[in-house]
């Protein structure tokens, strides 16, 4: 990033690369979630949830895409060993379940995502922003995005 670019952040350099790098592990691991799950379910609802669960995956994909782009912006790397994606995680990643038929579950699982990344989300608007404007918005584009999953999920936990 420029001279400029670096200087206006009046955040910790280093703190903000370590929220970054948290939120796109997160991410990854979210994206990677809802795709397996997606290959992995069976039943009768299931031709219903795969789709919805693949476009899931394509928007946290993004979602990363955002964070890398701006991890990079700021000197640092994305995490480039995959074995690390989990250590540097916040929210974990959740396996799908064994039963590839329950799929009460499988919602359950993916709104238990959308939920811990909305609170982290929240937190990181809200203590970057006085210092760091860019990387705020960043956030606050995902919290909303964030919040818009859960309330279709939540729809569609509905509807099982
Ligand atoms: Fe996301
Ligand atoms: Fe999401």
């Amino acid at each position: 990033m420029g001279r400029t670019g670096k200087s206006i952040v009046r955040a910790n350099i280093e703190e903000v690369l370590s929220d970054l790098l948290k939120a796109y592990a997160d991410e990854w691991l979210a994206h990677y979630q809802y795709w397996v799950t997606a290959q992995w379910i069976r039943g009768i609802d299931a031709d219903t949830l795969r789709p919805l669960l693949l476009k899931q995956s394509e928007d946290e994909l993004k979602h990363a895409e955002a964070l890398a782009q701006r991890i990079i912006q700021l000197g640092g790397e994305p995490v480039l060993d995959f074995s690390k994606l989990l250590e540097t995680s916040g929210c974990g990643y959740i396996a799908p379940p064994k039963d590839p038929t329950d799929l009460r579950r499988v919602v359950e699982d993916v709104l238990k995502a959308e939920s811990c990344a909305i609170k982290f989300y929240n937190k990181m608007v809200e203590k970057y922003r006085e210092t760091d404007y860019v990387t705020h918005e960043i956030f606050e584009d995902l919290l909303k995005d964030e919040v818009e999953d859960e309330e279709e999920w939540e729809k569609i936990y509905s509807k099982l």
